[in-house]
């Protein structure tokens, strides 16, 4: 197990110094006394200079293998584009690094599968970043229908809709460097989540489409045309019994909403409803039969995870959710325990996604076989 210390913390190089980075993983280091930023890398040498002083760190390089081989870190970040994610995984698992990674965690499932073995055999930690697993109504919904509070689940609703520039969205709207478009930027997070509170689906019938060229950049140079899509959607069945039905895009006008855009996610049991919505997380939406749908204030105790220092009441509450992925990642590592979201976790959302685009070429249902731990 790690032995922390305040002089011993936990020593986390980023791999990937872009935009998650600087909003989700940094700021969770610098909230966690038994954790440590000490490398940034980046393929972008500018970047990396503007980080050295940006976030105090003494280490960059562009060279992953490099940081990984580092005996000065324990664990690497990996927020670098979705093509790079299984190197890097492959390599901080060689050299015995404990590793976090962005979703989707690779192109494709066999990818992923490859990843998780690789991570699981070496014996490190290994998460995946599904960051709105923890956000506190998230957590609320979660701890009510364990609970039976909303009898058996029978339907499950998710809808993420974004009002984006139609402009190019860079490496993200290239198959071979991203793999799909909002089905695995966006779709994703929300086929993990009805998983971890649903359970297994069984099987999946799903439809992507993509509206839009960008074929030209945010300052108006041309460029090569999306391949990937902005529309996705998917209907399945879970092992459980129940149904689920979600819908994503980047172009629903008018769904801007200072920049979180509209999530809305809900689970009608046979005693309740409890809805979420991502832009008020404190909120939890009740009702039953003659009740109707009503806000109900998240509990205090589930609002963080129990320990952690953030104060949930400082910062705009739809951000600083996200900063709570570092603790789990560094409990996990001080705690000598699995975290949660694992890789195994973003194979199981991996398999689903993956049977969206073969159910969506074939125009069939796709059954979706259980995958061994
Ligand atoms: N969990 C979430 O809510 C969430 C939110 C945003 C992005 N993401 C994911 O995070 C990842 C990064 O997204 P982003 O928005 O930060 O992208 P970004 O383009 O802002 O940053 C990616 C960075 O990786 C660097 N890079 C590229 N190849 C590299 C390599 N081989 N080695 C080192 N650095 C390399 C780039 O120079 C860039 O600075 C993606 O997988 C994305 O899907 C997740």
């Amino acid at each position: 197990m790690f032995k922390f210390s305040p002089d011993n913390p936990v020593k986390i190089a980023i791999v990937g110094a872009g935009a998650v980075s600087d909003y989700h993983h940094v700021p969770g280091i610098r909230l966690d006394r038994r954790a440590k930023l000490v490398a940034a890398c980046d393929a972008s040498e500018d970047l990396l200079q503007r980080r050295r002083i940006d976030w105090d760190v003494e280490v960059v390089s562009a060279d992953y293998e490099a940081v990984c081989a580092d005996p000065r870190v324990d664990a690497v970040v990996i927020a670098t584009p979705n093509c790079t994610h299984k190197p890097i995984a492959l390599a901080a698992a060689k050299h015995g690094k404990h590793v976090m990674c962005e979703k989707p965690l690779g192109l494709d499932a066999d990818e992923v599968r490859q990843m998780y073995h690789a991570c699981r055999d070496a014996g490190v930690v290994h998460m995946a970043a599904f960051t709105y697993r923890f956000a506190p109504s998230m957590r609320y919904l979660r701890h009510l229908l364990r609970a039976g509070e909303l009898g058996q689940p029978r339907h499950f609703r998710s809808q993420r809709f974004l009002d984006w520039p139609e402009t190019s969205w860079g490496w993200r709207q290239y198959k071979n460097q991203a793999g799909a478009g909002d089905l695995f930027d966006m779709t994703i997070h929300r086929i993990d989540f009805a998983i971890d509170l649903l359970g297994p689906i069984r099987r999946v019938c799903g439809a992507v489409a993509r509206f839009v060229p960008r074929d030209v950049t945010k300052d108006g140079r041309a460029c090569p045309p999306s391949e990937v899509d902005d529309w996705s959607s998917l209907i399945g069945e879970f092992d459980g019994g129940a149904v689920g039905v979600w819908e994503g895009t980047t172009l629903a006008k008018g769904y801007g909403m200072n920049g979180f855009g509209h999530e809305w996610a809900e689970i009608n049991g046979s005693k309740r409803s409890a809805v979420y919505r991502l832009h008020e997380p404190h909120k939890l939406w009740l009702g039953g039969t003659g009740d109707d749908l009503a806000p109900r204030d998240v509990p205090v105790e589930l609002l963080k995870p129990a320990g952690s220092p953030r104060d949930p009441h400082s910062g705009v509450p739809a951000t600083v959710f996200r900063y709570d992925l570092m603790w789990e990642f560094v409990s996990a590592i001080v705690e000598g325990r699995d975290a949660v979201p694992s890789f195994y976790d973003g194979l199981r959302a991996q398999v689903v996604a993956d049977a969206v685009l073969q159910s969506h070429e074939r125009r069939v249902w796709i059954e979706i076989p259980e995958e061994p731990r």
